[in-house]
């Protein structure tokens, strides 16, 4: 028999219940509200987060367990219908400069272990929940049908849907919405999708998939949250899928007023001139502006600018449609980029362990007596920046001092003026 296509499987959906959200801005990592489906009453509710849970349950564990002791009591096992599927990300969610802050926490009472159990997986479900304007969400009650909910934060509507043609397998499923609900091969990338594939229907492990789209290679990736039988209490509730939908990537900590701020913050040198943007579009016209070179654009751009500007980040956006959390994440990943600008001459004296009990504090007190600046701060000219960095892995050299890739090591005090000429081209 012939295999339906997406359309017709998309025509094939019975909406069971329907409502409509509207988009909130994150206040300190905090969308201030969480979403509460129950699948035996097919209703969708979204509630408000209070100040004493964020205060006594930080974090996606915390808000996770909080939320399960609202539905639980004693006689609750893992297969009853108010045994809730929670899901969150915490404060610090779909922060890209924050390492794990991708994660979601999946909290349930395991099949396994009869007793509550969380599991954190990767992909890009709980950024785009918060994104959306949740905190959490929380799934009880049982289906009798396979159904499945799509969260689409585009259109700002929820809906439970029965969706009979689609794929158990994860793998597929997961491939098939992302297919159906992406407006371009670009938007594919919005979509996440939960799943827990058939095998989930038979043991009491089964693992929850949290798909996410690899736009390099073009295919849709799962991870797993494998701790507890998540995936099994999913399917228990005759969920066959959990679709998400986000194209605006709304940022969770709004910190450019905090005065402290700067204290931290490189400052640029008089010098310095961001590219304009014909610049950036010429950068981009030399790799066709083609999305899969955006990293070799933006090594052209760190070359030239000697930073990755935020109107940079903003151009190759509107150039190249990668979104900004993606380049930010590339930005923030690779060591070769920075987010500041800098001097043309990067100075970096490790102050880890190794090279704390070797002298660094001297070390690094004289280069800023010697700049005439302090650490962190670029000089009037725009030659050099200063900067005190951890372990540059090559202890047995400490004290070490790394100058743009040149690593020196068994740096004394006597030694840094003349590193300082020698840089500025006037030997040593
Ligand atoms: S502590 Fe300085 S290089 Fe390791």
């Amino acid at each position: 028999m012939r295999e339906k296509t997406i359309l017709e499987m998309q025509k094939n959906h019975t909406v069971l219940n329907e409502q409509s959200f509207e988009p909130v801005i994150l206040q300190r990592g905090y969308a201030n509200r969480t979403l509460h489906i129950d699948l035996s009453k097919r209703s969708i509710e979204i509630r408000p987060v209070t100040e004493r849970m964020k205060e006594l349950w930080t974090g996606g564990k915390g808000f996770d367990l909080w939320l399960m002791f609202q539905e639980i009591d004693a006689n609750t096992r893992w297969d009853s219908p108010e045994n809730p599927l929670c899901m969150s990300s915490g404060p610090l969610g779909g922060v890209a400069s924050f390492p794990g802050s991708g994660k979601t926490i999946v909290t349930s009472i395991s099949p396994a272990t009869e007793s509550i159990m969380d599991s954190n997986v990767g992909g890009y479900f709980g950024p785009y929940l918060k994104f959306a304007g949740f905190d959490a969400l929380v799934i009880t009650g049982k289906s009798d049908t396979d159904v499945s909910v799509f969260i689409d934060a585009t259109h700002g509507r929820i809906s439970i849907e029965k969706t009979p043609d689609e794929a158990f397998d994860a793998h597929v499923v997961c491939e098939q919405f992302t297919e159906m609900y992406a407006d371009s091969e670009d938007d594919k990338r919005n979509i996440a999708v939960v799943a827990a594939g058939s095998a989930a229907d038979h043991v009491w492990i089964g693992v929850l998939n949290f798909s996410f789209y690899d736009w390099r290679r073009k295919v849709t990736r799962v991870k797993q949250a494998g701790r507890g039988g998540m995936g099994t209490v999913f399917r228990d509730k005759k969920l066959k899928a959990l679709v998400i939908k986000n194209q605006d990537f709304t940022p969770a900590w709004t910190i450019v007023d905090q005065p402290f701020v700067d204290e931290f913050r490189i400052q640029p040198a008089a010098t310095w001139k961001p590219l304009d943007p014909a610049e950036i579009e010429a950068i981009a016209a030399k790799w066709s502006n083609d999305p899969e070179y955006v990293i070799e654009m933006m090594q052209d751009i760190q070359d030239r600018e000697r930073y990755i500007s935020r109107e940079a980040i903003d151009e190759l956006n509107r150039i190249t449609g990668v979104p900004k959390s993606r380049l930010y994440h590339i930005a923030t990943f690779y060591g070769a980029f920075t987010l500041r600008p800098v001097g043309e001459c990067v100075i970096q004296v490790c102050v880890g362990t190794a090279c704390h009990v070797k002298g660094a504090a001297r070390i690094i007190e004289t280069f800023e007596r010697e700049l005439g600046i302090s650490r962190g701060h670029t000089t009037e000219d725009g030659r050099f920046t200063l900067e005190a960095v951890a372990c540059l892995g090559c202890c047995s050299l400490a004290p070490v001092v790394k100058i743009n890739d040149e690593i020196i090591g068994n740096v004394k005090v006597s030694d840094v003026a003349g590193i300082i000429r020698k840089q500025r081209g006037e030997g040593r």
